[in-house]
């Protein structure tokens, strides 16, 4: 079934939006047609959280509810979803909800500016069976920021939450949600707004003959880089195809010789998946925007927009990751390697998209990845690496290195890799595979970090990864 109306549930009903708007935002929708103010604007890029609302997605008969940015949201990808907003917390006895009681008994709010959007990631944590572990609250909140209150008080009222009943009036409506969720869920939508297309397939198949139709079209994922045209940039984007209502491209599977994320998969899943394989991928995507970002973007968006300081770029470089390229006849698979052409060029082709994205297991080898940024959360890396190695008796077999931050593209360190590859793990080898990353790269200074500090931190995290090795005692070298 295809439609050019979206339908979405809000507060129990199911809302119609007739030919919306491909460029509004849902932030827009929400205070200025839904008239409901309570959620913020600050930044519109995603970076304050002052924004977030919470969707509700079906899946596997369950909702599962995600802390979103509606500030870079684009309106009809509210599609077959839950709409939960700040107001919508209080009870209709007008109680408060248990993470606003929390946050009032707790002190968690001066100016409030913030609070609605501290309020709805709280609320996301609380309704995914959370542990309220301090990682955990500390991790759900990384995406918001308050410049007057201080996190502690907000911290507190998260933990005094593990002791609550969580039965709330979400819990008690579930069974009806799911119905209404049910009913909308399948259709898939055209939208044809004044000179602005919309698509939101359901099935690759449909995807290839909108392509047919369309020749020049913009793929959106989560929209964390794409929708910033329209909010920072002021531009419109004239022809949009949605690429995370195809669920058939939303999974992660595994062949014991390779991971394979499908394309609208997102990175908050890899995030949890990956860790057992690869515990150090886990570990900067859980530095990678924040929850709101990680809920919605994927590892196909990062790839596509080839950003020198994309995290997950350098991991996959390493890793010797490939690309499954699909276009409307056939499937091409590239290594990464063969990727980026240039600053934010890649090898994509117009009416080709990113299928999925495969990451080999190495399962004798040690991978390590760091990322050294300005601030620890939420925030663009200055230097990310990653380093994929093999090493036998003290002496390196094989060697994969790469680095983000360091060139117009994220790049391997061929130069350093040829020193380390079939050497002995010597301190005299380590030094000279420091130096030849000079040869490697040579960085730009921006705003982020000048020329000099990022070769100095490219060498040092050389040297880190090394002194941990050693203190796992996998070489016997003095670094
Ligand atoms: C607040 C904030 C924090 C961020 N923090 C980080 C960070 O820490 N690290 C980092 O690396 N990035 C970060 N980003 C950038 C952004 O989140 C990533 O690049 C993200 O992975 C993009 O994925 P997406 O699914 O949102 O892509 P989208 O924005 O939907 O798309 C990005 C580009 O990829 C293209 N594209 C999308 N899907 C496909 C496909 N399947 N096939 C072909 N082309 C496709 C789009 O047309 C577009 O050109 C941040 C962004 C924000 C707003
Ligand atoms: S307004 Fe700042 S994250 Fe949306
Ligand atoms: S309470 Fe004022 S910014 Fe957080």
């Amino acid at each position: 079934m295809t439609s050019n109306n979206i339908e979405f549930i809000y507060q129990d009903r199911i809302f119609k939006i007739e030919n919306p708007d491909s460029n509004e935002t849902l932030l827009n929708y929400v205070r200025t047609k839904l008239k409901k103010t309570g959620t913020k604007e600050g930044c519109a890029e995603g970076g304050c959280g002052a924004c977030t609302i919470v969707t509700g997605e079906l899946k596997k008969n369950e909702i599962n509810y995600k802390a979103i940015n509606s500030c870079i949201t684009l309106l009809p990808t509210l599609q077959g979803k839950q709409l939960i907003l700040v107001e919508d917390l209080i009870s209709k006895e007008g109680s408060l909800h248990p993470v606003q009681q929390a946050m009032v008994n707790c002190h968690g709010s001066q100016c409030g500016f913030c609070t609605p959007g501290f309020v709805m990631s709280l609320f996301s944590m609380f309704k995914k069976n959370s542990k309220f572990k301090d990682e955990e609250i500390k991790d759900s909140i990384s995406g918001n920021l308050c410049r007057c209150t201080g996190y502690q008080p907000i911290i507190k009222a998260a933990k005094s939450l593990k002791n609550k009943n969580k039965v709330d009036q979400f819990t008690k409506n579930k069974k009806t949600t799911i119905d209404l969720l049910k009913k909308i869920n399948n259709k898939s939508i055209v939208i044809y707004n004044q000179d602005k297309k919309y698509f939101a397939p359901r099935y690759v198949q449909e995807l290839k003959k909108i392509l047919k139709k369309n020749k020049v079209t913009n793929f959106l994922s989560g929209g964390t880089d794409l929708s910033l045209g329209i909010t920072k940039e002021r531009k419109d984007i004239s022809s949009i195809i949605y690429m995370n209502s195809i669920n058939e491209l939303n999974y992660i599977k595994n062949n014991n010789k390779y991971i394979e994320v499908g394309a609208s998969t997102p990175l908050i899943e890899l995030e949890s998946y990956i860790k057992k394989y690869y515990p150090d991928f886990t570990k900067i995507l859980k530095r990678y925007g924040s929850p709101q970002i990680r809920n919605v973007a994927t590892v196909a968006g990062n790839i596509a927009t080839a950003s020198p300081i994309g995290d997950c770029l350098p991991l996959l470089l390493s890793l010797n990751a490939q690309i499954v390229l699909q276009d409307l006849k056939k499937t091409k698979i590239l290594f990464i390697d063969n990727f980026f052409v240039g600053y934010r060029k890649t090898r994509l082709k117009n009416g080709q998209f990113i299928r999925s994205i495969r990451i080999p297991l190495f399962k004798d080898n040690i991978f390590k990845s760091y990322k050294v940024s300005k601030r620890f959360d939420d925030d663009i890396s200055s230097v990310c690496a990653a380093f994929n190695l093999e090493i036998v008796k003290n002496k390196f077999q094989s060697v994969r290195i790469a680095y983000g931050g360091m060139d117009a593209v994220p790049k391997r360190a061929i130069y350093c890799e040829k020193i380390l590859s079939n050497s002995q793990a010597t301190e005299e080898i380590i030094d000279k595979a420091k130096k030849a990353l000079e040869k490697d790269f040579k960085p730009i200074s921006d705003m982020r970090a000048s020329r000099s500090y990022r070769m100095d931190v490219a060498k040092n995290l050389l040297e880190k990864c090394f002194v941990e090795i050693k203190q796992k005692k996998l070489i016997e070298v003095n670094v």
